[in-house]
């Protein structure tokens, strides 16, 4: 009897699925690989095909709000997967996750093992009673599964020697580093100046200190720690939209930016070249430290159709606004097989050349001291830390925390 399993079976799907996640360096251990290649995706998404379970890219949207945007799902397989490995969950530990499904609390448990404690929050009961039954179901009945707004953790399960966040979360709210044991760790999706990165952070005493972070994006967090980014559009014709997504306080002088955008574009290279597949997210968290008057401008893909802006960018593209003037962040291809592109930026407005200079400046500025480096630092205290006890770099102040970015510098 041939006992290989057919390639469509979840056996084949989830041992294919763990080479697809080492090839794209989102497995790095084989305790995370092992996990992955053992919990049964399908039984936690059984309103997904299996093709669609097994997508390592792609999150199964399990809920919707009233305007269709996401509000609750399965993470895609990868986001689970490095999260998985920031976390680096161990047997024993006590481990709190807050946004629940029901998959990556099985991850959890079988990482924890029999020793440990998983305790998993969601603030919609729809959520909690749907991953209590596939947990049940599937074997996992000894995580906890409970229903309320992860803002204020699980004060009845401290200490968490882990707390994974699987929500986008604006701010990190006093319940969750208090929640932390002294030196335990928290994932979280945080969104910064507009840019949502999944940091590892260890708690130090009353701060919580970066050990790595990666790019994420994850539906927002709600209840009473829910903080949406703002959008306001430059150009609001149907289908050739143009807007800036604004993040922790940013303002604008809406009625001129609208004028700039109407008038022609300078441009200005910055001689920086990068491959297409090359990922640039680095550079754009630089921007957003470095930049005063960030923004992100986002258009749809009628107005690049059109010319009005160089790209179409839903998420928007790292852009400094200086009064009545914007410049944005842009590339061209610097070859025919369109392999390597140049970093620039288009200017509008007064001062469109001299802004998209000093965007391009720090463009520059990335390549020289910080494109092979260690990335980015961050340090996060209590709101109302005084200045002189925070440590240097941007700081970026939130309702709960103030959060300092710096940039150590290149690796030896
Ligand atoms: C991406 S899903 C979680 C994915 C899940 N951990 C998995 O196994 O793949 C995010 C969840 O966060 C929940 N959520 C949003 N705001 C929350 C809050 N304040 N407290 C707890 N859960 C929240 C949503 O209801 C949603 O179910």
């Amino acid at each position: 009897m041939n006992s290989t399993p057919a390639s469509d079976s979840p056996e084949a799907l989830r041992a294919g699925l763990v080479k697809q996640l080492r090839d794209l360096g989102a497995i790095r251990t084989d305790r995370v690989a092992s996990v992955i290649g053992q919990v049964p995706r399908e039984a936690f998404a059984p309103e997904a095909r299996l093709a669609e379970a097994y997508d390592p890219q792609r999150a199964v949207v399990t809920k919707r709000d009233k305007d269709g945007l996401a509000i609750s799902s399965v993470s895609a397989a990868n986001v689970q997967a490095f999260m998985l490995e920031q976390a680096d969950p161990q047997p024993g530990e006590n481990v709190l996750e807050i946004g629940s499904g029901g998959m990556n609390a099985a991850y959890l448990a079988e990482l924890v093992g029999s020793a440990g404690t998983v305790t998993t929050l969601d603030i919609d009961p729809e959520v909690t009673d749907r991953a209590r039954r596939l947990l049940a179901d599937a074997g996992y009945d000894s995580v906890h599964v409970v229903t309320a707004d992860g803002e204020f953790g699980a004060p009845g399960r401290a200490p968490f020697d882990l707390i994974e966040v699987t929500v986008g979360a604006p701010d990190i709210p006093p319940a969750w580093r208090e929640q932390l044991a002294p030196g335990g760790r928290i994932v979280v999706p945080l969104r910064v100046r507009g840019l949502m990165r999944s940091f590892v952070l260890v708690r130090e005493g009353d701060r919580l200190v970066s050990r790595g972070y990666e790019l994420c994006g994850f539906v927002p967090m709600q209840g009473a720690g829910e903080q949406r980014e703002r959008l306001v559009l430059l150009r609001n014709t149907p289908n050739e939209e143009v807007g800036l997504r604004l993040d922790d306080g940013d303002q604008v002088d809406v009625e001129a930016l609208r004028a700039a955008l109407s008038s022609p574009r300078e441009e200005v290279w910055s001689g920086v070249t990068v491959g297409g597949e090359e990922p640039i997210d680095d550079l754009d968290l630089w921007l957003a430290t470095v930049l005063d008057g960030h923004t992100r401008l986002t258009a749809t893909v009628g107005a690049r159709d059109k010319g009005i802006v160089a790209s179409a960018s839903p998420l928007g593209v790292a852009t400094l606004v200086a009064g009545d003037t914007f410049a944005y962040r842009t590339v061209r291809a610097v070859d025919e097989t369109r392999t390597r592109f140049e970093l620039g930026a288009y200017g509008h407005g007064p001062a469109a050349a001299a802004t998209a200079a000093g965007l391009v400046k720090e463009i520059r500025a990335w390549d020289q001291s910080q494109r092979s480096g260690p990335g980015a630092r961050i340090e996060i205290c209590p709101a109302g830390t005084p200045d002189d006890q925070l440590p240097a770099g941007r700081v970026v102040d939130k309702a709960h925390s103030r959060i300092s970015i710096s940039w150590p510098g290149q690796r030896p």
